[in-house]
C-alpha cells in the first residue's frame, strides 16, 4: 500500500463544493427533500420548475448556508438522462424474467457493500446524533406512510481491538448487534439505500452514508483504507 506525502502540495485551499442528486419521480420531490432533511441536510432554498418538479438547494450543515461548498442540489432526474435509463432498462429486460445477468451481479455487489457504487457520505462530529438519525430513519422505514419499506439501512462498526470504542459500540442502540465492520479503524458508518433518490446505470436507487470518527486517532476509517 502507498500513502501519498503532503509536503510538496500547493498551499492554496480547496473544499468539496457541491454534488447534484436526483429523485426519480416528479411527484416524490417533497419526499426526497424530507429524506435529506431527516438525514441531517439543511434545506436552504426550493422552487418549482416549469415541468412541475421542484429544485432544492441543501447544505451539509447550517454553517454552510451562505457558502459555496458543502452543497447538495436536488432535482428530478433530467428527461434526456431518464430516456437513456428507460432504453437501457428495456434493452436489459430490467425487472423481467429475462433480465440480463449483469443486473443481478450489480445488485448482489451493492447488497454486500453499499459503497460499491456511487454514493454520498457526510461526516458527523457526534455519534449520538448519528444514532438518533439512524433510529429515526428506521422508524420511518417501519411506520411512515410514504417512506415505509423505501429505505435499506445498513451499518458498519469499527473494527474490534480498542476497548473503549468496542464498549461504546456494544452499548449502542444502533451498533450494538451489528456484525459488519468498516474498512478501517476507529469509526462507524451507516448507509441508507433508497429508491426515492436515483443514481447509477439503471437509476434505480442511491446510497447516502453517515460517518463518525472517534476523536484522537490519526489512523481511522477515512484516513487510511485497509483491506
Ligand atoms: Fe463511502
Amino acid at each position: 500500500m502507498s500513502v501519498a506525502p503532503t509536503a510538496a502540495l500547493p498551499a492554496s485551499r480547496r473544499t468539496m463544493g457541491h454534488v447534484a442528486l436526483h429523485y426519480g419521480q416528479k411527484e416524490e420531490a417533497s419526499l426526497a427533500a424530507r429524506l435529506l432533511t431527516t438525514t441531517g441536510y439543511v434545506e436552504t432554498q426550493s422552487f418549482p420548475l416549469p415541468d412541475g418538479s421542484s429544485f432544492y438547494r441543501f447544505v451539509v450543515d447550517r454553517h454552510h448556508h451562505a457558502r459555496g461548498d458543502g452543497i447538495v442540489f436536488l432535482s428530478l432526474l433530467p428527461p434526456a438522462q431518464a430516456a437513456v435509463v428507460d432504453a437501457a432498462r428495456a434493452a436489459l429486460g430490467f425487472g423481467t424474467a429475462d433480465e440480463h445477468p449483469s443486473i443481478a451481479g450489480l445488485r448482489a455487489a451493492i447488497d454486500a457493500d453499499p459503497e460499491y457504487t456511487f454514493h454520498l457520505g457526510v461526516l458527523l462530529d457526534s455519534l449520538e446524533e448519528l444514532e438518533r438519525v439512524v433510529e429515526e430513519l428506521q422508524r420511518l422505514n417501519r411506520d411512515d406512510p410514504e417512506m415505509k419499506g423505501r429505505l435499506k439501512i445498513t451499518m458498519n462498526r469499527a473494527r474490534r481491538g480498542e476497548p473503549a470504542v468496542d464498549a461504546r459500540l456494544d452499548a449502542s442502540p444502533v451498533f450494538g448487534d451489528v456484525d459488519r465492520y468498516c474498512y478501517g479503524r476507529a469509526g462507524v458508518q451507516a448507509f441508507i439505500e433508497t429508491d426515492i433518490l436515483v443514481a447509477g446505470p439503471l437509476a434505480d436507487s442511491m446510497v447516502l452514508e453517515l460517518d463518525y470518527v472517534f476523536p484522537g486517532h490519526d489512523s481511522h476509517i477515512l484516513s487510511v483504507v485497509e483491506s
